[in-house]
C-alpha cells in the first residue's frame, strides 16, 4: 500500500532563478540551480499531493508527477502562481530575483562607441509575501525559504514574520558551505512554536522530510 497522506491536497511549488531581460538577448539572473525546489515538488507528488511546478530556466528534468509551468521572469512567476489557486499548500523556493530592468529594451542595446547604457532597476513582486497575504484563496500552509549568510536563525525568524508565511526553511548559504548548486544542504525548519535544526542531508532527504512534515501537519500531528 501507497502511502499517500497528501492525496487530494493542491500544492504550488516554486523552483529556479528567474531571467529578467535587459534586451532580446540580455537577461540577468542568479546561480539557482532548482535542485531544492524540484526535489520538494517531487517529494510532495510521491506523497500523492497533486503539484505545479512553477519554475525559472534550469538544467534540470521535469519531477515526475507534477505539471510543471516554465516561466523566465518574476512576473511571470507570480502570475502563473495565480493561475495554479486555489491550493492547500504553497512552497516558495525559488530565487526570484529582487529587480528587474526598468523598461528593458526590445532592440539590442548597441555598443556603438558611446558611453555604456545604465541599467534602471525596479523592485519585483514578492511572490511569497503575495501567497500569504490573509485572506481568501490563501493556501493554508505557505512556506518560504531564506538563504542567510551568517545570524540565520535571527534573519530567518525575521523574514518569516515580515512575510507572513508559516514555515520558514533556513539555510546557510555562506561560501564555502557548497549549498548553491550543490547536492547537500543544511536547513533549519522555523515555525511558529519553535526551530527545528535538521542534520546535513542531501537536497532529496531534506524535500522529504519536508513533505513528511507538511503531510504531519494536515494529519494534525
Ligand atoms: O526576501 P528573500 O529573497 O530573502 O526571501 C526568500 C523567500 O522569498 C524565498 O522563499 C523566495 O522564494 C521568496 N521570494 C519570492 N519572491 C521574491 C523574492 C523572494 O517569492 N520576489
Amino acid at each position: 500500500e501507497a502511502h499517500r497522506p497528501l492525496a487530494g491536497r493542491r500544492a504550488i511549488v516554486t523552483s529556479g532563478p528567474t531571467h529578467e531581460p535587459i534586451d532580446p538577448v540580455r537577461y540577468i539572473a542568479n546561480r539557482s540551480s532548482g535542485k531544492q525546489g524540484h526535489a520538494i515538488a517531487a517529494a510532495l507528488a510521491t506523497l500523492g499531493a497533486d503539484v505545479t511546478l512553477v519554475s525559472g530556466p534550469t538544467r534540470l528534468p521535469d519531477p515526475p508527477g507534477c505539471t510543471v509551468v516554465a516561466i523566465e521572469t518574476a512576473r511571470e512567476m507570480l502570475a502563473a502562481c495565480a493561475a495554479a489557486l486555489p491550493a492547500d499548500i504553497a512552497v516558495c523556493a525559488a530565487a526570484v530575483a529582487d529587480w528587474r530592468v526598468d523598461g528593458a529594451s526590445d532592440r539590442k542595446l548597441k555598443k556603438d562607441g558611446g558611453r555604456p547604457p545604465s541599467l534602471a532597476l525596479t523592485e519585483n513582486p514578492d511572490i511569497l509575501a503575495t501567497l500569504s497575504r490573509p485572506g481568501e484563496g490563501r493556501p493554508a500552509l505557505v512556506v518560504g525559504f531564506a538563504a542567510e549568510t551568517g545570524d540565520v536563525l535571527a534573519y530567518a525568524t525575521a523574514k518569516r514574520a515580515r512575510k507572513g508565511c508559516d514555515w520558514i526553511v533556513a539555510n546557510d548559504v555562506s561560501p564555502g558551505t557548497g549549498t548553491f548548486g550543490g547536492s547537500d544542504n543544511t536547513v533549519h525548519l522555523i515555525r511558529a512554536d519553535g526551530v527545528e535544526s535538521w542534520p546535513t542531508m542531501a537536497k532529496d532527504a531534506v524535500a522529504a522530510r519536508l513533505a513528511e512534515a507538511v503531510a504531519e501537519h494536515f494529519a494534525g500531528k
